[in-house]
Formats: C-alpha cells, sequence, structure tokens
C-alpha cells in the first residue's frame, strides 16, 4: 500500500525515507500512468525518469520526483513546504503543465500525458527501440551539418520567448536528438515571464528581466558547447538580440528604469 496516509505515517515517525525505485514505479503503475517499464532511462538529483508503455500501447516516459532534501526553507518552485511528499507531488503537476503550455504553443517538446502521485507521463522521444539520445552523447561526424542543430536549438529558444517562457536550464543535457529533430525535455525550472517588471505577489509568472537574465545564463551555456563540440561559433549579442525581438525595447526601459531606482 502507497497511499499518500502511508507516507503521512512514515512522516510523522520521522521516517522520511526515500521512494525506491520500484516503489516509484508501483505507485506509478497503480495510477495507471504506464503498465509495463522497460527499464530507467535517467537517475538524477531530484528525479528518475523510466521507459515504459501505457495502456494504449503508446512507448511513454514517466519522470518521478525523488525527496526533496534541503535546509532552505520557504518557497520552493512556488510551493510550500508542507510534508516533503506534497512537495514532490507538487513538483510533478508543476512540471505536466508547464510541459502542456509548451507543448499547446507548440514547441519540440513531449507531449505531456498525465500526472499522479510524485509522477507524470510524456510521449517518449525516441521509438520502440528507446529513447532518443541527448545532443552531449552525439559527435560532430553525427551530423551532415551541425550549424543547422544550433539554429534548431535557437528557433526553441526564439519560440519559448515568444510563448513567454524561459527554460532555465538549456543545455545539451536537456535536449534530445530524434528523427533530425532537437526536443528540449525537463521543465521543472521552466519560467514563464511578464512583459514587464512589475508582477503581483504569488503570481506565477516572473518579471521580465528576470526571464531576461535566465535567457542569458541559459545562451552562455548553449553557444559554448557548439563550439566545444562542434567548433561553431556565432556571436552572442546577435542571437540574444534575434529571440529578444520586439521585446527587446521594453527590457532596455526596465533596465534603464532599475538603474535610475538605485541612482
Ligand atoms: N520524453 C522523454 N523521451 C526520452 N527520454 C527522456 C524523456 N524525458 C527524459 N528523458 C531522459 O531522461 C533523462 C532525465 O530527464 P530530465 O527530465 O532531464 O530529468 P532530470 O531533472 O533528472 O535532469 C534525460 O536526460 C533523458 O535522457
Ligand atoms: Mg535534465
Amino acid at each position: 500500500m502507497l497511499n499518500r496516509e502511508y507516507l503521512e505515517k512514515r512522516d510523522i515517525k520521522n521516517e522520511i525515507t526515500e521512494l525506491s525505485a520500484q516503489e516509484a514505479l508501483a505507485q506509478a503503475i497503480e495510477n495507471e500512468l504506464l503498465v509495463e517499464v522497460q527499464q530507467v532511462i535517467g537517475q538524477g538529483k531530484e528525479a528518475f525518469v523510466c521507459w515504459g508503455t501505457d495502456r494504449f500501447q503508446q512507448q511513454v516516459a514517466v519522470k518521478s520526483y525523488k525527496i526533496y532534501r534541503t535546509t532552505h526553507r520557504g518557497v520552493i518552485h512556488g510551493t510550500h513546504r508542507t510534508s516533503p511528499y506534497a512537495v514532490i507531488a507538487q513538483f510533478a503537476k508543476l512540471e505536466y503543465y508547464k510541459n502542456l503550455d509548451l507543448h499547446e504553443a507548440k514547441l519540440p517538446v513531449p507531449k505531456p500525458y498525465k500526472y499522479a502521485g510524485f509522477s507524470y507521463s510524456m510521449e517518449l522521444i525516441g521509438d520502440e527501440n528507446g529513447p532518443a539520445p541527448l545532443l552531449r552523447e552525439l559527435s560532430k561526424d553525427f551530423f551532415e551539418d551541425p550549424s543547422e542543430i544550433l539554429e534548431q536549438c535557437i528557433d526553441i529558444l526564439y519560440d519559448m520567448f515568444k510563448a513567454r517562457y524561459v527554460h532555465g536550464d538549456f543545455s545539451e543535457h536537456n535536449l534530445l536528438f530524434y528523427d533530425n529533430q532537437v526536443f528540449a525535455i525537463d521543465f521543472l525550472q521552466a519560467k514563464n515571464f511578464a512583459l514587464k517588471d512589475a508582477v503581483t505577489y504569488g503570481s506565477p509568472l516572473i518579471p521580465l528581466t528576470r526571464a531576461y537574465r535566465i535567457l542569458r545564463k541559459d545562451l552562455s551555456s548553449l553557444l559554448p558547447f557548439f563550439k566545444r563540440s562542434f567548433r561553431i561559433e556565432v556571436d552572442y549579442n546577435e542571437v540574444l538580440n534575434y529571440i529578444l525581438g520586439d521585446v527587446k525595447e521594453k527590457i532596455d526601459r526596465e533596465l534603464e528604469l532599475q538603474v535610475e531606482a538605485s541612482s
């Protein structure tokens, strides 16, 4: 029995133990996110991802969150710390909806299917032979024209920004390559932004210049990767301005206001 009540009880007895992969998968199967497990395809600090099939025979990826360990109190990814189980259930739900927003905005991301418990299921990028490789796993010789791959990555950032999202961890570790196309994954840290710096307290939107800083950080991990691995060099500011488009004026104005306010 792996319901919330049972877990909360473990909690009260002060036994906050992380779910094992088996327990998490048992819960995901109970919640009908998948019916058959092929294998674990990703093991991270915060989550693990498993490849399987659902009851419609679709290939799915199921991402399950682990207990969030931190001494940090307060708000994490917009969730208030109640029980650690409630926090990771909220993570699964939050990531599901960010993924859904991006999918509805027609970005090349997996189609999210369902969230339940500490997990959410999505389309597997790949096929019955398994998941697609990450960009970091592919060598220079794999691509006929690696600059086209960089263009695809920049287009994703451009379209995401148009949809008022910044990714926040946009790197070769979170980009998959399948069927000649780059796909983005991993959205818990992605942020939906406002077109101004004023957001009301408790708003799910982040201020515009914060999004701007996150985008800059994403570009400073993506562009050096292409330089390092594929010997492709592009002008950072040119790419940045291209992604910002018309919004650049608004950002410049907000940055000016910040300077005025602090002087
Ligand atoms: N939809 C998917 N299709 C194929 N592989 C995936 C999918 N989602 C995740 N993966 C694999 O699982 C790994 C971890 O997923 P990710 O969402 O990046 O989790 P983490 O937060 O642990 O980095 C990825 O690096 C990728 O190899
Ligand atoms: Mg990742």
